[in-house]
């Protein structure tokens, strides 16, 4: 069945909160902040992260960032982020995507499917090269960026930090 994506929204329901329960709090370097929430609270976050993604409410440090979920049929399978630019930080030490398949669903092919996904909203964002860090030993993401034509050009004490050129 084929697989797409849908932007974050507010009247995202139980089926979401329940998908990003089975992402860890810090997944191998990635962060789900509404892993331990109650339902309620997850509904507060989804205003916030629908208001980010216009570039509403951000903090100094922030920049815009765009949430989605991958779907197959009717069922969520994947969260992904999409930060708009980066500032200092973000080039010194990660990158423009953030991603992460529910634990009962990886191993399927759905993250190299998943980062294919967000790589061409990047093109609709008109994000031409487009940066993304894997932690050293998370072999799965590094295998995922490598697939989706990542070429490694630095490491941190840490990451692992690919470039990803897209013909726009
Ligand atoms: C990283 C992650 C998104 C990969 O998703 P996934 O659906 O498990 O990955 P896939 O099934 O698409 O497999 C990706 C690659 O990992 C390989 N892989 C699968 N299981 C593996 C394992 N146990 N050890 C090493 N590699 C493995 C696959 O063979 C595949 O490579 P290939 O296509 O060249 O054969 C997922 O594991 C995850 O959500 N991890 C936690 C969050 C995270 O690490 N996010 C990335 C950092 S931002």
């Amino acid at each position: 069945m084929k697989l797409n994506l849908k932007k974050l929204s507010t009247d995202d329901g139980r089926m979401i909160y329940d998908m990003l329960q089975e992402i860890e709090s810090n997944d191998n370097g990635f962060h789900n902040a509404v892993k331990g929430m109650s339902y309620e609270e997850c509904k507060i976050w989804l205003r916030k992260n629908a208001d980010m993604s216009e570039g509403i409410g951000l903090k100094e440090w922030m920049v815009p960032q765009t949430s989605y979920w991958m779907f197959i049929g009717e069922m969520p399978v994947g969260y992904g982020r999409i930060r708009h630019f980066l500032n200092d930080n973000l080039e010194a030490n990660s990158g423009h995507i953030g991603y992460a398949i529910p634990s009962s669903h990886r191993g399927k092919g759905y993250g190299n499917e998943l980062l294919a996904l967000l790589l061409k909203e990047c093109d609709k964002l008109k994000i031409s090269t487009v940066q993304i860090g894997a932690n050293k030993n998370n072999e799965r993401s590094n295998k995922v960026i490598v697939n989706n034509a990542g070429i490694l050009v630095k490491e941190t004490c840490t990451k692992n930090i690919y470039l990803i050129y897209r013909l726009l």
